[in-house]
């Protein structure tokens, strides 16, 4: 079997508790679906980080020190929404930059492109469709320094030791000096964070759902959608939100592609997200862990969110 989609799918819902991964939220109807949680009000993280970048977007810049042209490679831009204010203080400032969007959706790319062309036509813009290491690669042969943006608080979704190993990952493919601007979401009272995730609108039910219709359609399975329920939980000690899909009976479910039925308890979990939040102390400590240095934090008024600014050594 070559699709690791397939791969992924069979060895999650084969597993003694069954999981699938949050990766795979984002086809083209998922990432549509993440633009409306984005435009929720209860999800934070968004205003938060956006206050972040248009207040301080002379903070960054100034402490980057770079002397020459260089290059931002965002990884996975999304429709570029958040880094529009950053964009804009350089354009207008008449800053020498290539900006580097890179995203698995083409669709999310194509919107990003159109949107930045009316409204910063001055902007060099080099998109790139594809895996971030692949780009990474080519990028760390540039003979210009580098800021990458990993932002909207996607390291959150890995587990500790998976984000020590990718942060490690984009320190290896950075030269001395690079830098890297990076979103935390901060521990902060934890009904509003449970309000984020379970959401009242049931748009974040939808998103996870979504995943079971991607599964039907690519992988020819036959999930009945109301057969099934979204619940999350947040852990205020360990910072893990934790989302998961329910069964709500005992079911059976074909999936052509990987040639199996899985069978469902009734209540039987599948285990789809985590979304982990940091303290300032958690940031210092995986920024070392990943060989960078802390440069500054750069927190929203309520300080609820933290952009912060590392620097490969
Ligand atoms: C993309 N990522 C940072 C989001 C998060 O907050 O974990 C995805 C998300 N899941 C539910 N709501 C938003």
């Amino acid at each position: 079997m070559t699709n690791n989609f397939a791969q992924d799918v069979l060895k999650g819902l084969t597993a003694k508790s069954k999981h699938l991964s949050s990766k795979y939220f984002y086809d083209d109807n998922g990432s549509r679906i993440f633009q409306e949680i984005m435009n929720m009000p209860e999800y934070y993280l968004t205003d938060a980080e956006f206050e972040i970048l248009s207040m301080q977007s002379k903070q960054i810049i100034d402490a980057l020190q770079f002397s020459t042209p260089f290059n931002i490679v965002e990884l996975g831009a999304g429709d570029g929404f958040k880094t529009y204010k950053l964009l804009e203080y350089l354009v207008n400032n008449d800053v020498d930059f290539n900006y580097v969007p890179i995203d698995i959706s083409q669709e999310a790319m194509d919107i990003l492109v159109e949107r930045l062309g009316e409204r910063l036509p001055s902007l060099n813009i080099k998109p790139k469709v594809g895996d971030y290491f692949e780009i990474l690669e080519v990028n760390k042969q540039s003979d210009f320094p580098s800021l990458l943006l990993f932002l909207g608080g996607n390291i959150g979704n890995y587990q500790s030791d998976k984000a020590r190993d990718l942060l490690n990952l984009f320190n290896d493919n950075m030269k001395i000096g690079d830098k890297l601007l990076i979103g935390f979401d901060i521990k902060k009272n934890p009904i509003i964070i449970h309000n984020a995730y379970y959401d009242e609108h049931g748009i974040t039910k939808r998103f996870n759902l979504n995943l079971l219709l991607r599964i039907n359609r690519e992988l020819g399975a036959d999930f009945k959608i109301d057969d099934f329920d979204f619940y999350c939980h947040y852990n205020p000690i360990t910072g893990d939100v934790k989302s998961y899909i329910v069964s709500l009976r005992k079911q059976s479910v074909e999936i052509k592609a990987i040639n199996k039925t899985i069978e469902f308890d009734y209540n039987e979990l599948i285990w789809t997200e985590l979304s982990k939040k940091y303290s300032l102390d958690e940031i210092r400590n995986l920024a070392k862990a990943s060989n960078f240095q802390l440069i500054t934090n750069l927190l929203d008024c309520k300080h609820y969110f933290s952009d912060s600014l590392w620097e490969k050594i």
